[in-house]
């Protein structure tokens, strides 16, 4: 299951899934673009499940989880993509925008967690990985809430993962660095916060969503069953200085 998989890592996370022999459900607040790709996802086979939902309501990620156990008859894997994102100067940060940031980004990521952890810890197995972000460890001018958000999912990663350990299931988070994806258009559509957001990657590129597939293949294969509780950067070497 791709929550966010309408977005543009959860997208193409989705797909490599799908090219690998997996069967997707894409969940999204964007219902009827999840339902689209999930289109072109299992066509062949009909496995594709495209659904709505909001990860700021629980009844809402509960209900996701049961229309893919439903689908299915299980859920091996939850891949939360979901985010939102934007600037401010603290200063300047209207609550609403606060409150929004986390409510997605940080709540979210637990409610989603949570609806698909009831199923795994039942079953005795599953993998859960969150894309987290850089800013799960380094601090960015503007990024107040969103960097809150983002470390809270790290610390939130390595308590599930302790929580859940003794039922065979693995809680992972990804963190990209800056790639272009419809989340950082307008950031990266001004010329200056586009070369200094550059600047910071030592390998001297920005990510691309295929940059994050080896690890989130390897999080949800066997060859990744004894990684739990970890952040691990796929960052371009962001998070080194
Ligand atoms: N693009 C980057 O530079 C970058 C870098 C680091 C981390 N990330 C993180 O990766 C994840 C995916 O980002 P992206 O670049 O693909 O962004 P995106 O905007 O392309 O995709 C995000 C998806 O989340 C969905 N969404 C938003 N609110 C939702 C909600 N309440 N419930 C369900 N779905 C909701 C959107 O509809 C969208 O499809 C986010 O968590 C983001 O913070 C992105």
């Amino acid at each position: 299951m791709v929550a966010g998989g309408a977005g543009g890592l959860g997208g193409v996370l989705a797909r490599a899934f799908a090219e690998r022999g997996a069967r997707i459900a894409l969940a999204d607040i964007d219902g009827t673009r999840a339902r689209k790709i999930a289109e072109t996802l299992g066509a062949a086979d009909g496995t594709g499940l495209g659904c709505a939902l909001d990860v700021r309501k629980q009844t809402s990620c509960a209900g996701a989880v049961r229309r893919v156990v439903k689908r299915f008859g299980r859920l091996d894997v939850l891949i939360n993509a979901v985010g939102i994102f934007s600037t401010a100067a603290a200063v300047d940060l209207d609550r609403r925008t606060w409150d929004a940031t986390i409510a997605t980004n940080l709540s979210g990521a637990f409610l989603i967690a949570q609806a698909a952890g009831r199923i795994m810890v039942k079953k005795k197995s599953g993998r859960i990985i969150t894309i987290a972000s850089v800013s799960s460890r380094v601090a960015n001018p503007g990024y107040a809430a969103y960097a809150a958000a983002k470390a809270g999912v790290s610390q939130l990663t390595r308590v599930l993962a302790l929580e859940w350990a003794p039922f065979g299931v693995t809680v992972n988070a990804v963190g990209p660095a800056m790639t272009p994806t419809p989340l950082t258009r307008e950031l990266l559509a001004d010329g200056e916060r586009h070369a200094a957001a550059l600047a910071r990657i030592p390998l001297g590129r920005f990510g691309t969503p295929e940059d994050l597939i080896g690890v989130a293949v390897l999080l949800a294969s066997d060859a990744g069953a004894f990684i739990t509780g970890q952040t691990i950067f796929v960052d371009g070497g962001r998070t080194l200085d």
